[in-house]
């Protein structure tokens, strides 16, 4: 009996690993630089939260979470994002008065039932980021200039930025009315489309199967209010002061409920159907609908899968730098303890030099040939051998493994 990866889910190793160490180390310190401090929250959580928050009638509360009971009976879900988290963490731990200035982010899995495809997972990571207790144009316009330093970081700046505003709870229900009055016409909906006409129609732009039959729509910015209308432009005005380049797309609505105004997803042509690379928005309303005190907030999380794709595309991959490679070998059986020690003060050393090395072997009972073979295959650089006439003399050989040349060195001088 041979066991996989359940289905959705991938194991992370070669070039994925590195690249995924290396965008969590560039966001990491893009975040420091904009005062954004981490946040780390438990995988699952009560299943409520994200039911209340996500809102019941949207495809991931409604089909993707996976839900269990603990021994207790208590209702868990794996988390499906880390919006609600961060909330519910921020109420917890009286955030407000502990970190005034608000920003968070996070590193993490997120799981979701999801029809796996390339760049949709079951099990998938995001970087994301959460700005509390703002309500300025300047919050929403940092949060996507953000998102885009971190997808530049890694190479990749041919991205389209589609923002939108959904307005407020003033303006709108307007809208709804009018989708509803004009997608009522709409003959022979899909089946999700009927159930979005009924429970949340904004949700109906959003869709794959019958957006060709969507040509003349209601546009929300033909029901902004005057308020939203500002927002909107003020948002537009600063991100065009900062020389971020965007498409206003009044089909933009999102998958999730608790967005208020302002939201954007960050697209790569790079990549297949999966194009949004990063996505997020304000909601100003979720921290009090979660019980804590009326905090605007804004936020965006980035796929980690997702920008690993389209960072391939741009040879990103090619340029990540490997460590050099060293083998440790023994000519002789009896020098094994010296070589295994020279080989840990080599690690040691090149953790104080911060010296990018990785250093192999000893290994036991293996002929030299065997272990030069090795060596090789493992893509080592430089072979050290010990042999025991040389290490009489305080020496060990040095193996160009690439030039198959050798010289002595004493040990000292390593
Ligand atoms: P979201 O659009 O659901 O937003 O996800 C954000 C990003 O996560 C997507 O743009 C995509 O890159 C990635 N993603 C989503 N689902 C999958 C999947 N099944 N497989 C691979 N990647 C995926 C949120 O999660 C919000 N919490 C963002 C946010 C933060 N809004 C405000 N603050």
């Amino acid at each position: 009996m041979t066991y996989k990866a359940p289905r959705g889910t991938h194991d992370v190793f070669g070039n994925n690993a590195l690249g995924m160490s290396l965008l969590e180390q560039k966001a990491r310190g893009i975040f420091q630089k904009h005062g954004f401090e981490e946040l780390r929250t438990p995988i699952f959580e009560d299943a409520a939260l994200f039911m209340r928050s996500i809102g019941q009638t949207t495809d991931i509360v409604e089909k993707e979470m996976y839900i269990f009971e603990d021994r207790k009976g208590r209702k868990l879900a794996l988390r499906p994002e880390g919006t609600a988290s961060l909330v519910r963490a921020f109420i917890e731990h009286r955030m407000d008065v502990l970190t005034p200035a608000g920003k968070f982010f996070y590193v993490g899995e997120m799981f979701r039932y999801e029809r796996p495809q390339a760049g949709r997972y079951r099990q998938f990571h995001q970087i994301g980021a959460e700005f509390f207790d703002n309500s300025s144009p300047a919050a929403d316009a940092e949060i996507i200039v953000l998102a885009q330093d971190l997808l530049f970081a890694i190479g990749i700046d041919k991205i389209n930025v589609h923002i939108n505003s959904l307005g407020c709870q003033n303006c709108r229900p307007l809208f709804r009315e009018a989708l509803v009055k004009d997608f009522g016409f709409v003959e022979n909906l899909c089946e999700d489309c009927v159930r979005r006409l009924e429970k949340n129609p904004l949700r109906l732009l959003d869709c794959k199967v019958d957006s060709y039959k969507f040509t003349a729509v209601p546009q929300m910015s033909d029901y902004l209010c005057d308020d939203c209308k500002d927002n909107f432009s003020l948002v537009q005005s600063l991100l065009k002061s900062a020389g971020c380049a965007y498409t206003v797309d009044g089909k933009l609505v999102r998958g999730l409920d608790y967005y208020t105004r302002i939201v954007f997803e960050i697209r790569s042509d790079a990549v297949g159907s999966q194009d949004a690379l990063a996505a997020g928005g304000r909601y100003d309303n979720l921290v009090e609908e979660l019980g804590g005190k009326h905090t605007p907030a804004v936020g965006f999380a980035l796929g980690c899968e997702r920008v690993l794709l389209a960072a391939e595309k741009t040879g990103f991959f090619n340029s990540l730098k490997k460590p050099e490679k060293i083998f440790v070998a023994i000519a002789d059986q009896e020098l094994f303890n010296e070589a295994f020690s020279f080989a840990t003060k080599t690690v040691r050393k090149g953790l104080k030099s911060n010296k990018d090395i990785s250093v192999f072997g000893p290994v036991n009972n293996k002929s030299l040939t065997n272990q030069l073979k090795f060596a090789d295959k493992i893509k080592a650089s430089k072979a050290i051998v010990f042999a025991k006439t040389e290490f009489e003399n305080g020496k060990v050989l040095v193996k160009d493994m690439k030039e198959k040349t050798q010289i002595e060195i004493s040990i000292n001088e390593l």
